[in-house]
């Protein structure tokens, strides 16, 4: 038994996947594989970073040191090949609060900024409540669960004036980890058409065997200068309530703009225990960690795939290539959205994140947190199964 398998009682933490469930599912009892954090153990030697610097009484305002920085580097050029100077690391409380920074820095309001559906559902958010006009790219699908972009269109929206990009990269839901050709072909579309990139990176930690992730930015000079990179510990070392990520902006003037607008909205201090873990996270340790991690969410995806494949014909689904998030077609059932996440909420009593949340491209699709137990996905997937029988 890995010690991933332990199944841990998060319920009466103030979690949002399992406290939060009453204001979020039908029913409060539903076994939850949403909201995108896991149901595993934070690493000890993070937890033990952090209750060493409690030894300390006194946990006043606390800088970003050197050592902070360095641990950043380090991983970039460790796992993803990008050697970055560390001056072009700055902050941000979370990542979506940084593509909210970003955008009111780097854009005017009415600036049309280009997404592309089915993505991430705080994508929408941040470019309509800062009053920017949202462009939709709807990724292409083949029918069989593989997406690409549309680069046709996206030379085409950004061809009518776009000032900005936003992409999820790996994609959250589909689980794309884009390829060296996808970005250097969308990169080269936004040079010609003098596009800013925010690329969220936040997955980018979570791919899968035969899959790399390659940081946009890192492709070329060009790209680099004109891309805001974000990433964070959260996701991989499921850290997400340290509120604690960064951005990665070699390009001065963005950057100076970029702090400028952190300063005026006074969220740059960050948090002295997001500090801490990051030093802990992004370290040999957490590398070892991290493959024992994939390894076992690889298992669970395994898992997935064969108990569709045997007891849920109804359901089509394709492995991702990166993130802990599947992405279910129920199409074939036949019902509307709504009757779909009634017969998960009330006949199986599983809580997935409905695809209709990521954009109308999601209709008729389940996202599903694999980052758990084998035996919470085992119990979920039973339950479907059995809703499915009596329907
Ligand atoms: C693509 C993507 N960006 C950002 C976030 C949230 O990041 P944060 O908690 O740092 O705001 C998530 C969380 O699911 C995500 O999937």
């Amino acid at each position: 038994m890995s010690s991933f398998d332990q199944r841990i009682d998060r319920n009466g933490t103030a979690c949002f996947k399992y406290d939060g469930r009453g204001h979020v599912f039908q029913n409060p009892d539903v076994l939850p594989l949403w909201v995108a954090d896991m149901d595993f153990a934070t690493p000890s030697f993070i937890i033990e970073r952090i209750v060493a610097r409690c030894q300390h009484p006194i946990l006043g305002y606390t800088y970003r040191d050197a050592e902070y920085h360095e641990a950043i580097r380090w991983w970039y050029a460790q796992r993803h090949g990008w050697n970055i100077d560390t001056a072009w690391i700055d902050f941000c409380p979370g990542v979506v609060s940084g593509l909210n920074h970003a955008i009111r820095a780097l854009t005017q309001p009415g600036d049309a900024i280009i997404i592309q559906p089915p993505v991430y559902h705080p994508f929408f958010d941040t470019v309509k409540n800062n009053g920017r006009v949202l462009l939709q790219n709807p990724l292409k699908s083949n029918g069989e669960g593989h997406y690409t972009m549309d680069l046709q269109h996206l030379d085409e929206l950004a061809q009518q004036g776009a000032k900005m990009l936003i992409i999820s990269s790996p994609h959250n839901p589909v689980g794309r980890v884009w390829t060296r050709a996808e970005l250097l072909a969308l990169g080269e579309i936004c040079q010609r058409h003098n596009l800013l990139v925010v690329s969220d990176e936040i997955h980018s930690d979570l791919v899968f065997v035969g899959h790399k992730h390659i940081p946009l930015a890192s492709i070329s000079d060009d790209f680099a200068q004109r891309t805001i990179t974000f990433g964070s510990a959260s996701k991989t070392f499921n850290i997400a309530g340290l509120s604690s990520g960064f951005a990665i902006i070699p390009n001065k003037e963005l950057r100076l703009r970029y702090q400028r607008e952190l300063e005026a909205s006074g969220a740059g201090m960050g948090n002295l225990f997001g500090i801490e873990a990051v030093k802990a996270a992004f370290s040999p340790q957490g590398e070892a960690w991290l493959g024992e991690l994939l390894t076992y969410i690889n298992g669970n995806i395994d898992f997935v795939e064969q108990f569709v494949a045997e007891r849920l014909p109804q359901v089509h689904f394709r492995r991702p290539e990166g993130t802990y998030l599947l992405w279910l077609n129920f199409g074939a059932l036949g019902i509307t959205d709504k009757q779909l996440n009634e017969l998960l909420q009330q006949s199986a009593e599983v809580g997935f994140n409905a695809g209709s949340g990521f954009g109308v491209e999601g209709h008729c699709f389940e996202r599903i947190n694999v980052a758990c137990p084998r035996a919470t996905v085992r119990e979920a997937l039973e339950r479907v199964a059995a809703a499915l029988e009596v329907r």
